[in-house]
C-alpha cells in the first residue's frame, strides 16, 4: 500500500469517541480515498471486531489508527482539585466522576492486534512509537505513519523509520495529535517548514473541507489530505445528535484542555467556557475523570456538557453520503 495509489488523495481521519465507523471507513475506502478506524478508547474485541466489519463491506485498503502512551505521569494534585470543581455537575447529573487512571490504552495488544490481522496503514498520534514497533508493522505489509505538529517531531518521526507523516495544523479539530500538545502552527506553515526539513510524503490535516481546500494542501506540497470535521455529519459516522446539532447552530471552535487533560479543539459550549481555565495538563487522567459525566450529558442530549470535537471550518460540513463526499472532494485530483 502507498498513498499515491489511491485513487483520491483524500483520507478520512480517525474519530475516537463514536464517529469513525467501520460503515464511514468501507465507504471512503470504498469510493477510492482511505477509510480509517480509531483504536482510541475502543476494547480489544471492539477494535477486532470493527477491522472484520470494515472487511465485510470493502476489499479495499484502509487504515487504524492507535495512541501512542505517555511516558510520564502528572502529579495527581492538579487532578484532584479539578475533580472538586467538576463535582457540582456530577452531581446534578447523579453520576460519579470517573477514576482518573493513567492508563495506556490496551497499546500492546492493539499493537499485537493490528500486526496480526496485517492491517494495510497504521497511523499514530501523541507520540513516536520504538523502532522496532515500526520495524515489526512493516514486516506486517504495514504503511507506517505518524503525527506531527512541528518540524522538529517531522524529523523525529523521519530518524524514527515512519513511512509518511500526518502534518496537524492549528485548525485541525479533535486532539493536538504531536507528541505533545504545543505545536501551534497553521497548515501552510507546517507543511512548507515539513517539507524543508524532511523528504517523506506528508498528509495535510486541519481545516480541509472542500475541492478547493484538498486542492491548497496538495498545492503546498502534501499527497493528500486527511479530513475530520467534514465526514462527522455523514449518515454513516457515528456522531452522537447533540454533536450533530452543534455543527450546524455553534458559533465558534476553541482550544481546549477542560475536558482530557490534553489541548484539543471543540465548538465552543458552557463546559469549555467554564473550565478551559482550571483543567490541568494531565491526559488521559482528566479523559478519565471526566467521561461518565460526558457520557450521561450525551445520553440526555446535553450538549453543554459534552466534547465537541471539531475544526475550524466546522460551518462548511454537510450532511451527505461519504462515498459522495469522496468523489467531490477529490474530484479534480483523480490519480
Ligand atoms: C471527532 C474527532 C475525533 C478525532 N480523533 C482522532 C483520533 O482518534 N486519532 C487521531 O489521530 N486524530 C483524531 N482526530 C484529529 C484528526 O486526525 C485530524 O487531525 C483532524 O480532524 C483534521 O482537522 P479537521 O477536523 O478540521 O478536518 C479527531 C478529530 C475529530 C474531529
Amino acid at each position: 500500500m502507498d498513498l499515491q495509489s489511491l485513487r483520491y488523495p483524500i483520507i478520512q481521519a480517525p474519530m475516537a469517541g463514536g464517529p469513525s465507523t467501520p460503515e464511514l471507513a468501507a465507504a471512503v475506502s470504498g469510493a477510492g480515498g482511505l477509510g480509517f478506524l480509531a483504536a482510541g478508547y475502543r476494547t480489544i474485541s471492539e477494535l477486532r471486531a470493527d477491522i472484520a466489519a470494515v472487511r465485510a463491506r470493502t476489499e479495499a485498503p484502509f487504515g487504524v489508527n492507535l495512541f501512542v502512551p505517555a511516558a510520564d505521569r502528572p502529579a495527581p494534585g492538579p487532578v484532584e482539585t479539578y475533580a472538586e470543581l467538576l463535582r457540582p455537575d456530577a452531581d446534578r447529573y447523579g453520576v460519579r466522576l470517573g477514576d482518573p487512571v493513567a492508563d495506556d490504552d490496551g497499546w500492546a495488544e492493539k499493537l499485537a492486534l493490528v500486526v496480526g490481522e496485517r492491517v494495510p496503514v497504521v497511523s499514530f498520534a501523541f507520540g513516536l512509537p520504538a523502532r522496532e514497533i515500526v520495524e515489526e508493522l512493516r514486516g506486517a505489509g504495514a504503511l507506517v505513519l505518524v503525527t506531527v505538529t512541528t518540524p522538529a517531531e517531522a524529523v523525529a518521526a523521519c530518524d524514527g523509520g515512519a513511512d509518511a507523516l500526518v502534518a496537524q495544523g492549528i485548525e485541525a479539530g479533535g486532539h493536538r495529535g504531536g507528541f505533545t500538545d504545543e505545536g501551534d502552527l497553521g497548515l501552510l506553515t507546517l507543511l512548507r517548514l515539513v517539507a524543508r526539513h524532511t523528504p517523506l510524503p506528508v498528509v495535510g490535516a486541519g481545516g480541509v473541507m472542500d475541492h478547493a481546500g484538498v486542492a491548497a494542501v496538495l498545492a503546498a506540497g502534501a499527497v493528500a489530505a486527511q479530513l475530520g470535521t467534514a465526514f462527522l455529519r455523514c449518515p454513516e459516522a457515528g456522531t452522537s445528535e447533540p454533536h450533530r446539532a452543534a455543527l450546524t447552530s455553534a458559533s465558534a471552535t476553541a482550544l481546549t484542555r477542560a475536558f482530557t487533560g490534553r489541548l484539543a479543539r471543540s465548538l465552543v459550549n458552557r463546559f469549555l467556557t467554564e473550565h478551559s481555565a482550571h483543567a490541568p495538563a494531565a491526559y488521559p487522567q482528566v479523559h478519565r475523570l471526566t467521561a461518565p459525566l460526558r457520557a450521561a450529558a450525551r445520553r440526555a442530549g446535553d450538549a453543554e456538557m459534552i466534547n465537541l470535537w471539531a475544526g475550524q471550518g466546522f460551518a462548511l460540513a454537510r450532511d451527505m453520503p461519504a462515498a459522495g463526499l469522496v468523489q467531490e472532494l477529490g474530484a479534480q485530483h483523480i490519480r
